[in-house]
């Protein structure tokens, strides 16, 4: 087993940031030390990190590695996707396991370990999408907590006829989640008014991407968000976690449920904080298709209104506590093609597990969040809300070593020409974000090292969760 001594470099924690030397002895955090006085140990490598930042590694609890999905599946598999989570410092990822009505829920996890098993560069763990509430998919549930380390389970107020649930199958979920301690995620959104608009756009012949924006108002996210999170007072106030947020009414909403002291938590994507209905999904306007790299659910907002700052600022106050990326790519040569002339069948999602830390660091570089903040959103939190903590998200003796250090003097620009993930396009192409990672280090070992990656894809392996640490 090797040791490793990481010098000079400044830890960067939850609670502060203080220079200390770091001891790695296997494939955990041996201990935390006074800078320089490791002086002595014997080691078999040592990393000088001095003027950088030394952090927990990134989990992202949001991802759709290889996921079936408007009439194709992700670009990214398991093993593209979590070489590009790698390069980006994130190494650990969650991805959603999906059930559909009728489909058995065990064989859908079988399926998804089959994609997984020694294919991942980086640590993973799995959420369940539940497409079909039923009697079975509910005992299931059940199952997934105890035993096989599922205590997330995710509904869909959206997509009728593929994946939405009706109010009464949300509260019966809910109601089993109170019983066995799961989370319930929530993709809030009414799908069946969104599809009506979609339908009078079609018939409008509004055709382009940009469409697909406008015909997901944000009056129909917070609709949504506010009766997910009466559903689940309804249901004993069983803790809820509503995904990809992008709009300040449905902020509004989930900060008013906080004050309450309700179990509502919220994630917010680097998408939503920076790119926007017109420049975005409007590109190149009237007739253009470009906008179909930029069409997810829930949508991006108008840039004449003050989202963007509005989740910045949630993620200032904890209303928003994690950052994630909904990484859910397609092509835009093939894939995304699948729109053209109707938007409604432009796969939905994008791209970005490689870019999240420098992402939310150009936040802390604009002075939106502080350094404690981008660590907190990034990695301890989503550790802990997700039953991951202290083996991850945290750099203390004991925890896993998966440790990025991060140079903030560092530049990285974005593009699809030198990006990992496996898209023919870069949704933030020609980005300058100020900060750059230079070592990624999962369970001790070193996958990157500077313009070198070093890892082997058999590694990454699959980590059982527990409850949620989160509640209030
Ligand atoms: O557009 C998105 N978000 N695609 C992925 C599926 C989801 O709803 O998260
Ligand atoms: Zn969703
Ligand atoms: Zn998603």
């Amino acid at each position: 087993m090797s040791r490793t001594l990481i010098t000079g470099g400044t830890l960067v924690s939850t609670t502060g940031a203080v220079p200390t030397d770091v001891l790695v002895d296997g494939e955990t955090v041996a201990a935390l030390l006074a800078p320089g006085t490791g002086a002595e140990l014997a080691v078999d490598r040592t990393i000088d990190a001095t003027g950088k930042y030394v952090l927990p590694g990134g989990v992202d609890v949001h991802t759709h590695m290889e996921m079936p999905f408007g009439g194709t599946e992700a670009s990214d598999t398991f093993e593209t996707g979590t070489y590009a989570a790698a390069w980006g410092g994130t190494t650990t990822i969650v991805d959603f396991v999906v059930q559909r009505t009728g489909q058995v829920v065990q064989e859908c996890l079988d399926t998804w370990h089959q994609k997984a098993a020694g294919n991942c560069y980086v640590d993973y763990g799995f959420h369940m999408i539940l497409g079909g509430v039923d009697e079975d998919s509910l005992k299931a549930m059940d199952q997934l907590v105890d035993h096989e380390g599922i205590t997330s389970f995710k509904l869909f107020m959206a997509y009728p006829g593929v994946f939405l649930s009706d109010d009464a199958q949300i509260l019966r979920a809910m109601q089993r989640a109170s019983g066995n301690g799961a989370m319930t995620m929530m993709h809030a959104e009414n799908g069946t008014a969104i599809d009506e608009l979609v339908r009078q756009a079609l018939a409008r012949g509004e055709t382009d991407p940009v469409f697909h924006g406008l015909t997901r108002p944000p009056l129909l996210e917070s609709e949504a968000v506010n009766r997910a999170v009466t559903l689940a007072e309804v249901a004993g106030g069983t803790p809820l976690y509503v995904v990809h947020v992008s709009a300040s009414q449905a902020l509004e909403r989930i900060a008013a449920a906080r004050t309450t002291g309700a179990n509502v938590f919220a994630e917010t994507c680097p998408q939503y904080l920076y790119l926007t209905l017109e420049d975005h999904l409007g590109a190149g306007g009237a007739g253009s298709f470009e906008g179909a790299k930029y069409a997810c659910s829930t949508p991006l907002r108008s840039k004449h209104e003050p989202h963007a700052a509005d989740l910045w600022k949630g993620l200032r106050t904890d209303d928003l506590a994690v950052v994630s990326t909904d990484h859910c790519p397609f092509c835009f040569q093939d894939q995304k093609q699948l729109g053209r002339g109707d938007f409604s069948k432009i796969p939905n999602g994008m791209g970005g597990v490689e870019h999240r830390l420098d992402l939310v660091h150009q936040g802390v570089a604009d002075g939106k969040l502080s350094l404690q903040r981008w660590v907190e959103t990034c990695s301890t939190t989503p550790a802990r809300m997700f039953g991951m903590y202290p083996k991850k998200g945290v750099v203390a003796p004991g925890s896993d070593a998966d440790i990025v250090i991060y140079d903030p003097a560092a530049t990285t620009r974005v593009s699809a020409e030198t990006h990992h993930m496996n898209i023919d396009y870069s949704a933030y192409e020609g980005f300058e974000l100020r900060g750059g990672v230079t070592t990624v280090m999962a369970r001790g070992e070193v996958l990157r090292d500077g313009d070198t990656f070093t890892g082997r894809k058999r590694r990454g392996a699959y980590v059982p969760r527990g409850l949620s640490q989160y509640l209030r």
